[in-house]
């Protein structure tokens, strides 16, 4: 099966005449947490500001898991807040399902979860600050059956996290916070020469 995850050529800045990706600390943590969340079939939340690396620490470390373990890595980013319709149709997508989506929701659910059963994978939910209760509601849903498979990693700004911490039913579950923030000067100095 082809990669979902956008291919290394594509992260910003990255290809520039003598850029590259640094092991800052948020990127050796979250390969970390990135592993253990896998090991424990759990969710994790990465969060923190816009720009930091979220997304680039992500996708790194999971083509690393794809190339080095096989692990299966599905991807959904958020541009606008979906509704949980809209969720369902991501994860027909990102699945990759044949055929035309079910039009009612039992049935879709029915469908969803026997996919999740029917091997291990990896899900990134990418601009989950786009989620609100319902939709993480969701996620949690599949992610609680009993027979799915499925690690869910969320990315997203501040909002997600403030979301999720609202709710126990979801707080509780999440495995791993991270929380990713901005390279303080030291550590600038340290890291750009590199
Ligand atoms: N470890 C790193 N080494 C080198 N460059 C990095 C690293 N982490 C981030 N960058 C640079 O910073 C840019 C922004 O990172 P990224 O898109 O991952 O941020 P983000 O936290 O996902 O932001 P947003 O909240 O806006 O989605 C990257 O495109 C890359 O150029
Ligand atoms: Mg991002």
């Amino acid at each position: 099966m082809t990669s979902q995850l956008p291919p290394r050529e594509t992260d910003h800045y990255t290809q520039l005449a003598d850029a590259a990706v640094v092991t800052t600390r948020a990127l050796l943590a979250a390969r970390e947490n990135i592993a253990d969340t896998i090991d424990a079939r759990a969710m994790m939340c990465l969060h923190g500001p816009a720009g930091v690396g979220k997304t680039l620490a992500v996708n790194v470390c999971l083509r690393e898991l794809e190339r080095t373990r096989g692990e299966e890595v599905c991807r959904i980013a958020f541009r606008a807040r979906p509704t949980a319709r809209a969720v369902r149709h991501e994860l027909f997508v990102a699945l990759g399902l044949p055929g035309e989506p079910p039009r009612h929701p039992p049935e879709f659910d029915r469908l969803l979860l026997d996919s999740l059963a029917a091997q291990p994978r990896t899900l990134v939910v990418d601009e989950a600050q786009w989620l609100n209760r319902e939709t993480f509601e969701y996620f949690r849903y599949i992610w609680d059956h009993p027979y799915s498979q499925i690690a869910i990693i969320f990315a997203g700004g501040e909002g997600a996290h403030t979301v999720l911490r609202k709710e126990p039913m979801l707080s509780s579950r999440i495995y791993i916070w991270q929380h990713v923030t901005k390279l303080t000067l030291a550590q600038v100095q340290q890291v750009i020469p590199l």
